[in-house]
């Protein structure tokens, strides 16, 4: 059986947080070994919104980058690339944009709900509400039989599907292959406030880059029990950040039962839960932040300009076969 390809990848719109790290970085240093993964760093894609702020988007990709490398991604064995320097995935859109209606990208929930959210009804741009397809040209100029994703990105996962099967049949092709979702299995990472999500937006993210020392300010600032005041009342686990972080991040599954199970009846204290998941934070992130301080720009410069040929020359071959089916490969350059 041939190896599985992946395709994942981020808008560059900030560093990333515990939520990335937890949902998505650790599956990518597993996939790597088992799959051909390339990972793209969405910088088009991140225009489609911040078209008006280019700096920031700059800078993140290499933030992003540096993130990906101290996590344990390792661009000999991921192909690490970004989205703009590759022309052939902007072509490969333009072929599939014939192939969608409005009305359909309207439907997008996922678009919808960034609509809402933005309140930018009225001033929606051709290349927002088109994304959708550009992200089925990422998928498919590498044939990717996985794609990792949390679950407001089915969507595109589906879009990505209805666009190849009709571009199969009306091409008469089998060109382009059919993709599927790899869901992932960790829950939703709360923020530190107890909202819904850990988000740059919220500012409620803990960074793999942050100090040590905020680290240990935004732990000791978690949303807890409301209810729990003195130390001897009983607490809830629910909705109690400092305990869903240590499910998500603390190996000691056994121990964590045991404080929940102290914290319910009454007798242990925030500072003492919070203290704990100080302590497990701080191991887990010292060496991602101390790798990450040894890699610099060229040496990332280096890497993402090897990147970007690889996923080149693959991106490169689809196009050459996408514009065969249709007719438009006229002389060879
Ligand atoms: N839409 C994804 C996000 O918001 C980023 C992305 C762009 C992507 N193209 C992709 C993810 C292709 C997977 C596959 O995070």
């Amino acid at each position: 059986m041939s190896k599985d390809i992946v395709l994942t990848g981020d808008r560059p719109s900030g560093r990333l947080h515990l939520g990335h790290y937890i949902g998505s970085l650790k599956n990518r240093v597993l996939l790597q070994d088992s799959t051909t993964q390339f990972i793209m760093i969405a910088d088009i894609q991140a225009l489609t919104d911040n078209f008006d702020n280019p700096s920031v988007i700059k800078k993140s990709v290499y933030e992003i980058a540096s993130d990906y490398i101290a996590s344990g991604i390792d661009p000999q064995k991921s192909t690490i690339f970004i989205q703009s320097q590759l022309p052939e995935l902007a072509e490969l859109t333009i072929y599939y944009m014939n192939l969608v209606s409005i009305a359909r990208l309207h439907r997008n929930p996922t678009v919808k709900a960034e609509i809402a959210q933005k309140s930018i009804a009225s001033s929606i741009s051709p290349g927002f509400l088109c994304y959708p397809i550009s992200q089925a040209a990422d998928i498919t100029a590498f044939k990717a039989t996985i794609v990792p994703v949390g679950e407001d990105q089915l969507p595109m996962i589906e879009l990505t599907n209805e666009i190849v099967t009709k571009f199969n049949r009306i091409y008469n092709t089998d060109c382009l292959v059919h993709t599927t979702a790899q869901l992932s299995k960790t829950p939703r990472l709360i923020g530190i406030d107890g909202k819904a999500k850990a988000s740059k937006s919220l500012n409620n993210a803990i960074y793999l880059s942050d100090s040590p020392q905020e680290i240990r300010d935004k732990v000791f600032s978690m949303y807890t029990d409301p209810l729990h005041i003195k130390v001897s009342d009983p607490g809830s686990i629910e909705g109690n950040v400092v305990f869903s972080y240590l499910d998500a991040f603390c190996d000691d599954v056994d121990h964590v039962d045991s404080l929940k199970a102290q914290y319910r009846k009454g007798g242990l204290g925030d500072t003492v839960i919070k203290s704990f998941l100080n302590d497990v934070l701080q191991k887990m992130l010292t060496p991602i932040r101390e790798k990450r301080e040894t890699v610099n720009k060229k040496q990332l410069d280096e890497f993402l300009q090897i990147g970007c040929m690889r996923a080149k020359q693959v991106a490169q071959q689809t196009l050459d076969e996408v514009k065969n089916a249709i007719g438009t490969k006229y002389h060879q350059f």
